[in-house]
């Protein structure tokens, strides 16, 4: 079903992944399962497609890559992003870098991990980012983010 009338401005959306997420489908698969982000990126871009959405999909191993990738996409843009879905991976238990930038981006955005950060080390039950999200999903593997952009696609 087509939510967005197809004359209206397509909505912007932006998927940022962070540190090591190139590597999911290898990466440690009994926490963070064996699809890859290149798959998610895909069935995520044709949803958004299907909604006249545009998703611009990001990945860095870089704090200030993820900083400048939001700036140049956002204040900096003469056609800013309307919403964020990201998982920050490591970043979201160190980066105040981040989570200002998405301040001054000033636009929603839902906080994805794949894995149930409560259920894990200590060090993962603090995130950055989610007292600032307007919703965090995690521990439901690459499902988490179909979750996330049905939510825009309801409520953008
Ligand atoms: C993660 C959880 C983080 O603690 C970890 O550093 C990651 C991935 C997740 O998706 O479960 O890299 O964000």
């Amino acid at each position: 079903m087509i939510t967005q009338n197809p004359t209206q401005t397509p909505k912007k959306i932006a998927l940022i992944n962070g540190p090591n997420l190139h590597l999911l489908g290898k990466r440690e698969p009994e926490i963070y399962g064996y699809t890859t982000l290149k798959d998610i990126e895909d069935r995520l871009i044709n949803k958004s497609r299907e909604h006249h959405i545009e998703l611009i999909c990001f990945q860095s191993n870089h704090e200030g890559a993820i900083v400048d990738f939001i700036s140049e996409q956002g204040l900096l843009s003469n056609k800013p992003i309307d919403a964020v879905i990201i998982n920050p991976a490591a970043h979201t238990h160190t980066s105040v870098a981040i989570r200002d930038a998405l301040a001054a981006l000033n636009k929603p955005f839902i906080e994805v991990h794949l894995s149930n950060i409560h259920a894990r080390e200590p060090f993962r039950s603090h995130s950055y980012f989610s007292d600032k999200a307007v919703g965090v999903i995690c521990g439901l593997g690459d499902s988490g983010y179909d979750m996330a952009l049905d939510w825009f696609i309801k409520n953008l």
